[in-house]
């Protein structure tokens, strides 16, 4: 008969969980270590929210979650973009169930209270109830609370539980340099969501997601089967003189070598974050596309151009919930559900 040992920690002493070389495996399976670091990451951190061209007209929302936290980003009539608590300022119901959409007002579907898109009350039925009451229509507890911080960075929309946290762009430090380069990409320098949003989960820690990006040890072995017959379809299958779709380029490179992916690098910085690549990745070899060289370069000039699309960076990390891909403008996000599963979406511009 086999025994399992439990040699989880006494307590959960950060510490004792993390040593230089090692890392305890409680650390991903340990539910007091996964309550703490709601508290102490998620809502202490900026979280990204959203791309403010998912509400570009007034109106729209879209729901989404800080921690353990429902929120909603707003385009509001003011064409200022908000992020609301997704909770009714009555009784607490979720005020917007479905993830996305447009609304002259957020009616709650409990007792319905109205409230305006950032959040101010509208109205509520039968209010003479509150007569000669404590309730104060006009006070802050009737509206439904922003969140404590909320700033965007060339459109990438971030919002933070605490309102200590470092300002957004002290808090990006070395890699907004990632998010200037994947909108400078873009020939009139402004970035929209395009194609909705592709949504899986992982039955898995939280971190697993964010350390894989990072991992330059894993796509050669994991994506073996997809980009070996990415190789495979390009040789035998496409006439020689045709260009190679984009999507096959995209996959093949996967299956570098070892010694590719350890060329590559990672830079890491403070407060958790990082890239990997930066003078070369598996993106650095697709194939021009004469239109777009041609807008790029009418719109920055040669030279500028030419800097743009020399950085080539692979995974940047925006710790702990988001990463982008420069190079074909993707972005992934992360979330961890109030039931604690992690859910990640993937997002094109
Ligand atoms: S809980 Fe929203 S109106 Fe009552």
């Amino acid at each position: 008969m086999t025994t399992l040992i439990d040699n989880r920690p006494a307590s959960i002493d950060p510490l004792s969980l993390v040593e230089p070389d090692r890392v305890h495996r409680s650390v991903y399976t340990d539910a007091a270590v996964f309550d703490l670091e709601m508290e102490r990451i998620w809502h202490r951190t900026w979280i990204y929210v959203g791309h403010e061209s998912q509400v570009s007209e007034p109106g729209q929302y879209y729901a989404t979650m800080i921690g353990r936290q429902p929120v909603i980003m707003t385009r509001h009539t003011d064409g200022k973009v908000y992020v609301i608590h997704n909770r009714c300022a009555h009784k607490g119901a979720l005020l917007v169930g479905d993830r996305e959409g447009k609304a002259k007002e957020l009616r709650c579907c409990y007792h319905g209270w109205r409230f305006a898109m950032d959040g101010k009350l509208l109205g509520i039925p039968l209010e003479h109830g509150y007569d000669d009451t404590r309730f104060d229509r006009n006070g802050p507890e009737a509206n439904v609370p922003q969140v404590a911080r909320m700033d965007s960075y060339r459109g990438f929309v971030f919002a933070s539980l605490n309102p200590d946290v470092p300002d957004l762009r002290t808090w990006l430090g070395g890699v907004a340099s990632s998010i200037d380069n994947m909108v400078d990409r873009a020939p009139d320098g402004e970035l929209e969501v395009a194609g909705g949003v592709m949504r899986y989960e992982h039955d898995c820690n939280w971190k697993f997601f964010v350390e894989n990006l990072n991992d330059m040890m894993h796509p050669m072995v994991t994506h073996q089967s997809s980009s070996l017959t990415a190789r495979v379809v390009a040789k035998k299958e496409l006439p020689a003189e045709e260009p190679v779709p984009s999507a096959i380029e995209i996959i093949a490179p996967f299956t570098e070598s070892y010694s590719f992916f350890d060329d590559m690098g990672v830079h890491a910085f403070e407060f958790g974050y990082g890239f990997s690549g930066g003078k070369t990745s598996i993106h650095a070899k697709y194939s021009d596309v004469p239109e777009y060289n041609e807008r790029m370069e009418k719109a920055y000039g040669r030279s500028r151009f030419e800097e743009i699309m020399t950085v080539n960076r692979h995974n940047t990390i925006f710790y702990p919930s988001a990463t982008i891909k420069g190079a074909i403008q993707t972005m992934r996000v992360d979330l961890v559900n109030c039931d604690g599963a992690h859910e990640s979406s993937s997002v094109w511009f």
